[in-house]
């Protein structure tokens, strides 16, 4: 048994949207915490599903974490007593083969196991070892394990062939405590990067080029623990713009970061949308009506985010017109495509490319959600079809987005859990 959402579509909805702390801000900087002994109080840390999967992790590692209250932790590092990340509770999560980079920066030791792919990719982690090897990691990898062990680390030049987000993170990790100055070209530039290297750096890591495609990270002795407070998350940002576009602007989007989502934005002004931001509150002024189709194509930051693929799709699918989407960054990503067309919508696609004719609304009907994001596009489908939807298998939503269902009722959506049997 696993839950679905059950939506009865077609309701106006109105409101605000509150956007919680970057999911995948807080999954590294949980596990920057296992680089150096001393007290970390975490704060804006969102309230979800594989944040418990992690901290789970964390604790068989030999960390003591405390909820203060729901968004906020302390972090007490005694040393780690465990040097194994296993299989069952990596397998839950892809995100906890970072805790490699920090176990390798504190102990010049650790073994993790390789981490699934999942439904959107092979996923493989062949840069974050060719990263940590270049600093002088021996890796053995036997039995769904990589084994890693250096005597010391010795920061180097690494020239990455992909900007990958998880790569560049665990990298950087592991070199912050190397002995001289590591160079690592062709980085990836997600602003939870940058959260990341602000964190390290406010324990006294000395990480320069943040924001660029080149870190500089100089090793040091010693870091010191620290407060911090995470970033909003750009991807449930935008997958409540999409929302508010959908239905109107009727919806204010609330803890938007312009300049992380800037090509995002900029697309949909391309499509008609009109956008009113102050501070960190966003409103729409456009109706759904106005927009006209698009093509977008997603790109490693700062291009358009492969994470808000599916909600965009979402949207293409109501606009006038003809709309495209490129996805060159998994190779398996359009696995809402089957879903949103027994919906009614119109997509026609092959592994890269989704080629969307605009309907005027969907029709309500069972689907099935294959990863967070997909899930989340399936969901803003159903809360605009007219009549009932269900959404199986939301455990994927939960694992990004904080109680949605709440958030959603909030604003006049008709939509309950409940327990099917798919
Ligand atoms: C991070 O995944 C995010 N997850 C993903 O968000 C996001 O979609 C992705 O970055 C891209 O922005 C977290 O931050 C926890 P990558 P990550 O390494 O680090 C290939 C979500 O919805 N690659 O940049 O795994 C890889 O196969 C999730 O919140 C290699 O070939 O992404 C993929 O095709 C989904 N070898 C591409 O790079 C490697 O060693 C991008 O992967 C590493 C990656």
């Amino acid at each position: 048994m696993v839950e679905a959402f059950k939506i009865i579509g077609g309701q106006p909805l109105k409101g605000t949207l509150k956007v919680e702390g970057a999911k995948n801000a807080a999954l590294p900087i949980f596990v920057g915490t296992l680089i150096e002994k001393g007290t970390y109080i975490l704060r804006n840390v969102p309230n979800l599903m594989d944040i418990r999967t992690l901290i789970k992790l964390l604790e068989s590692l030999g960390l003591v974490i405390e909820k203060l209250d729901e968004h906020s932790y302390k972090i007490e590092n005694k040393g780690i007593t465990n040097l194994v990340a296993s299989y069952d509770l990596v397998k839950k999560m892809r995100a906890s083969f970072l805790v490699m980079g920090p176990m390798l920066a504190h102990e010049k030791r650790a073994t993790v196991s390789l981490p699934g792919g999942c439904a959107i990719g092979s996923r493989p982690v062949d840069l974050h070892l060719k990263g940590f090897e270049a600093l002088g990691v021996k890796i053995n990898i036997e039995h769904g394990y990589v084994e890693a062990i250096a005597d010391d680390l010795k920061g180097n030049k690494i020239v990455f062939d992909f900007p990958s987000v998880g790569a560049t993170e665990n990298v950087v990790m592991a070199a912050v405590k190397a002995k001289g100055t590591t160079i690592i070209e062709n980085a990836a530039r997600e602003p939870e990067i940058d959260d990341l290297c602000n964190f390290l750096n406010k324990m006294g890591a000395k990480i320069t080029g943040i924001g660029t495609g080149t870190l500089i990270i100089e090793g040091v002795e010693k870091l010191y623990p620290c407060e911090y407070s995470i970033i909003p998350d750009r991807i449930v940002a935008g997958t409540f713009i999409i929302a508010s576009l959908m239905f109107d602007g009727e919806i204010i989007v609330d803890g938007v970061v312009r300049n992380h989502i800037e090509s995002f934005i900029s697309k949909l002004e391309e499509m008609g949308a009109v956008f009113e931001i102050e501070g960190n509150i966003l409103k729409v002024k456009s109706k759904l009506k106005d927009l006209k189709a698009g093509k977008a194509t997603t790109m490693p930051h700062p291009g358009f985010a492969t994470d808000l693929q599916s909600p965009m799709m979402t949207l293409m699918c109501l606009v006038n017109g003809t709309s495209e989407i490129k996805e060159t960054i998994f190779e398996n990503r359009f696995m809402h495509v089957p879903e949103l067309n027994r919906m009614g919508a119109k997509i026609s696609a092959d592994s890269s490319t989704a080629i969307i004719t605009g309907i005027n609304n969907f029709s309500s009907a069972e689907v099935m959600a294959s990863d967070l994001r997909a899930g989340a596009s399936l969901i803003l489908a159903a809360l605009k079809a007219n009549g009932e939807s269900i959404v199986n298998r939301i455990y994927h939503v939960d694992r990004g987005y904080e109680k949605l269902e709440e958030k959603l009722r909030a604003i006049g959506a008709n939509i309950v859990r409940f327990k099917a049997e798919i």
